[in-house]
């Protein structure tokens, strides 16, 4: 197992060094937290070479194509997970070649719905980092079929997975991270937001090819943190291919993304914000980051001050887990000889070194259809051999509003107790937006509990909080984050009395 090699950190500014401190102590464990600031660090230092500017997929080239996928279905079934309880949907796993000149192909698991697979609709759900993997956190600690024992060998079913409510579709994006890869390693240097959407975009097209029955079907994006990115924009490039086709290539209908980054100045000062509101750091503190910082990742200067007073805050809030404020963190990373008693609603804080364990057995590797190439390094959560993000918008919010205006279905999710793209980060991107109120704040609704609180805006962009979820909502309220996803996908608001 490789832990995370703490860079050198010359050139820091801001929130950075807060993460990195935070890292050296917890090892990759929470490699997602040490990505999204690794690019952060990038993004704001004077010398950036990170191209900030808006996405649109009117600049990008689509080269590839669609190729014939004949029989390749039947050989991806997966008939059945080493250690895995019986179960009575299917679940396929294998390559997508994206790029065949490069040799290009990402790994995918799709996990059929547990009924009516031919009704429900298709849902794709993206991790972030950037350069994290869905299989690591959305496959197998969050929304998928099953989660990984104590042991790292053994499997057990998670009753709230989001395939009762869907066929779900989990991808390892771009080429690097996880299972994927390219054969032209010079790839590796040249990841970015674009590189990852157009791969993404002709991924689906040769899925959708290979499994011809889900064509037609309704089809959602999901995701969460740095997928905040991915999702709207592979949705804003499916919306642009088909209006200029002027046909439905991929019947899209909406995306929902939870905890995400949405537009940089905003997100920051709500982690800010969020961190003096929950009593993580002193009220002086935050004053002199809100007098002395810049939070926009177009400002070229950060004062001396603002380093200073953000130093302050890394080091109040170094020794918990900023991903979720009031959860234990992992004690003891070993493996246990016989697995502890697993529970879904109470997450283990150790499950990272269970998924690493199990994802790299070679066994679990052949029973995926996984690493067929023999890849020269392991399979990591978040990606070592991606060193560079070359591009990434300081806001997505353009896309937001796109959406809103082709009557795109758009949710935005929050666990509240994450602390990293908090809930005031995401209600200072809304507002940011300027969108007229349809209808105001209130609590929703599970099993006579309140799960959250919600507010309705203009074009029916919905803003949902999931009470005591952190930032990863399904791992920490599986309840809460299955109720959500069904009544997204369901068209009807969340239920706003106790009786229904
Ligand atoms: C920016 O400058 C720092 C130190 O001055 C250096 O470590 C870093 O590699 C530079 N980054 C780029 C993208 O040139
Ligand atoms: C993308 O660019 C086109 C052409 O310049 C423009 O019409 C469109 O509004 C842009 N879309 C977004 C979401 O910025
Ligand atoms: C990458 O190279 C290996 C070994 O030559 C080959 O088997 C594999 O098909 C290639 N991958 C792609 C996507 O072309
Ligand atoms: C932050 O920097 C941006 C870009 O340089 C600038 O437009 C903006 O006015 C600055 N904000 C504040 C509050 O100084
Ligand atoms: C960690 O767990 C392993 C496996 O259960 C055990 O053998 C080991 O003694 C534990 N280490 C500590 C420091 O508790
Ligand atoms: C792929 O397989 C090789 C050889 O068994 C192994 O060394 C490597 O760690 C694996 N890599 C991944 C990404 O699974
Ligand atoms: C918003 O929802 C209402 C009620 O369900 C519906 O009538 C309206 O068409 C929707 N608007 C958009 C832009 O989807
Ligand atoms: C609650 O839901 C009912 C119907 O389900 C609707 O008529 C009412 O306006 C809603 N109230 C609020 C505050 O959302």
């Amino acid at each position: 197992m490789k832990r995370i090699t703490m860079e050198n950190k010359i050139s820091f500014i801001l929130l950075i060094t807060l993460f990195l401190s935070y890292f050296s102590a917890q090892s990759y464990g929470k490699s997602q937290i040490e990505a999204l600031s690794r690019l952060y660090k990038a993004k704001i230092s004077k010398n950036s070479t990170v191209d900030r500017s808006h996405f649109n997929a009117s600049d990008l080239y689509i080269g590839a194509k669609v190729e014939p996928q004949n029989e390749m279905k039947e050989k991806d079934r997966i008939e059945k997970l080493p250690g895995q309880p019986p179960v009575r949907f299917k679940q396929y796993g294998g390559y997508i070649t994206v790029d065949q000149k490069a040799g290009r192909a990402f790994y995918y698991y799709f996990a059929e719905a547990q009924h009516s697979k031919e009704s429900l609709p298709l849902l794709l759900w993206l991790n972030g980092g950037p350069g994290c993997s869905s299989l690591a956190y959305g496959a197998m600690q969050e929304l998928g079929p099953f989660r990984v024992k104590s042991d790292g060998k053994t499997l057990f079913k998670n009753k709230f997975a989001w395939n009762y409510a869907a066929n779900v579709l989990f991808v390892e994006s771009p080429a690097g991270v996880g299972f994927s890869y390219s054969n032209t390693t010079s790839d590796y240097g040249k990841n970015g937001d674009r590189k990852t959407a157009t791969d993404n975009y002709v991924f689906l097209l040769n899925w959708l090819e290979r499994f011809p029955e889900y064509k037609n079907r309704d089809f959602y994006i999901s995701g969460e943190s740095y997928a905040g990115h991915y999702v709207p924009q592979l949705a804003h490039t499916i919306l642009y291919h088909n209006k200029k086709a002027h046909k439905n290539i991929i019947n899209f209908k909406g995306i929902i993304i939870g905890n995400a980054v949405i537009n940089d100045d905003t997100d920051t000062k709500g982690m800010y914000d969020y961190f003096e509101s929950h009593a993580l750091i002193s009220d002086g503190t935050l004053n002199k980051i809100q007098k002395y910082c810049n939070f926009s990742t177009d400002s070229s200067q950060e004062s001396d001050e603002c380093i200073g007073a953000s130093n302050e805050a890394d080091t109040d809030v170094n020794s918990i887990d900023i991903y979720n404020i009031y959860a234990p963190l992992c004690s003891n990373t070993s493996l246990t000889d016989k697995p502890k008693k697993a529970s879904i609603v109470n997450m283990d804080p150790c499950s990272d070194y269970y998924v690493y364990a199990y994802l790299n057995r070679p066994d679990v590797q052949e029973a995926l259809h996984a690493n067929v190439t023999k890849l020269d390094h392991d399979w990591e959560p978040c990606s070592d051999v991606i060193k560079v993000w070359g591009d990434s918008p300081s806001t997505i919010i353009p896309l937001i509003r796109e959406f809103l205006a082709n009557g795109i279905r758009v949710w935005i999710f929050s666990g509240d107790t994450d602390g990293r793209v908090p809930v005031t980060s995401t209600k200072y991107s809304i507002n940011k937006m300027k969108l007229a109120v349809t209808t105001k704040w209130h609590p929703w609704f599970l099993s006579g509990e309140v799960g959250g609180y919600t507010q309705v805006y203009e074009g029916n962009l919905t803003f949902a909080t999931v009470r005591g979820a952190g930032h990863q909502v399904p791992s920490y309220q599986p309840v809460r984050a299955l109720s959500l996803i069904m009544h997204f996908l369901g068209g009807t608001g969340l239920p706003n009395s106790s009786r229904q």
